[in-house]
């Protein structure tokens, strides 16, 4: 694997792959890798030439100065990863080389960006936004890979791709889940082995949720219910437990067969903030 520090070798290096004809996959991380980012390189690895993954802990999309310090960093263990499933390129670069200056530019989505985690991480996307386009225009891939996990930020980068008319296929790959269904996640290395039990509590609600929902009960008996769940895990607070629709993230109050629907959660475990989703469907 290669690995680049500075844009201008890795456009280099790029820009005479491409002139070549080869095709060119994306997969922008924060690093503290797990197996779900490994499935996204390994997706990337079978439908283009070149896999470029990138390792940047982005300041912009942190409102909360303690989480950004906190995040995880696991830089040589990420390589070995990278390394053991044939990456071909990491983009890992040092925050003065994305940001030369302090950043002026702010995005605005509209309604998307002002509930969930919009509503509760102000800025966030604006900052996700706004790495992802310095990603794009530095990588210029044919095809990024997403996770579902965080599906609201799959919405967003699709809206900022339509709009800035980007010429990238975006794919969004299923959220890998540990034996229990814990969600995978870097911040779950921040959890002691209590926190681990207690953040089941997002998987299980959404389970109960979702056949709930498909037997005709409405959201709000749904939430009341996960709510008594919540009460009996001390180390557990709900912040949202919500269903929308998949396409606009519309909130909804119960599932409406055809609407694709998506149930949404977000909350702390102790100090550390989780989130998760699962489609509602039949
Ligand atoms: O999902 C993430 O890890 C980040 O939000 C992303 C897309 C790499 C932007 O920093």
């Amino acid at each position: 694997m290669v690995i680049f520090k500075e844009i201008g070798p890795l456009k280099a290096f790029l820009a005479d792959k491409t002139s070549q004809g080869l095709s060119i996959g994306l997969v922008p991380t924060m690093g503290a890798l797990h197996h779900g980012h490994l499935e996204l390189v390994m997706a990337s690895k079978k439908a283009n030439s070149i896999t470029v993954c990138s390792i940047f802990v982005n300041p912009t999309q942190f409102n909360n100065p303690s989480d950004l310090e906190k995040y995880p960093r696991t830089a040589q263990r990420d390589i070995t990863n990278l390394d053991s499933v044939g990456c071909d390129v990491l983009f890992h670069p040092e925050k003065e080389v994305m940001y030369q200056k302090p950043s002026t530019i702010k995005f605005d989505f509209g309604k998307l960006d002002k509930v969930f985690e919009g509503e509760f991480r102000p800025g966030h996307f604006s900052g996700v936004a706004l790495v992802v386009s310095k990603l794009f225009n530095i990588v210029n891939p044919d095809k990024a890979y997403f996770g579902q996990k965080d599906f609201q930020q799959f919405k967003i980068i699709s809206r900022l791709v339509e709009e800035l008319q980007f010429n990238i296929e975006l794919i969004c790959f299923p959220t890998l889940r540990e034996p229990d269904g814990l969600a995978m996640s870097s911040r779950n290395l921040r959890l002691n082995v209590e926190e681990r039990k207690s953040a089941l509590f997002f998987y299980r609600a959404l389970q109960f949720a979702k056949t709930e929902l498909l037997k005709g009960t409405d959201l709000k008996s749904v939430q009341t219910k996960v709510r008594e769940m919540c009460s009996l895990e001390p180390r557990v607070r709900l912040e949202y437990f919500e269903l929308a629709d998949t396409e606009n993230l519309n909130l909804l109050e119960s599932v409406k067969q055809p609407t694709p629907s998506i149930l949404l959660v977000a909350g702390f475990v102790g100090e550390i903030r989780l989130i998760d989703n699962m489609f509602v469907e039949n």
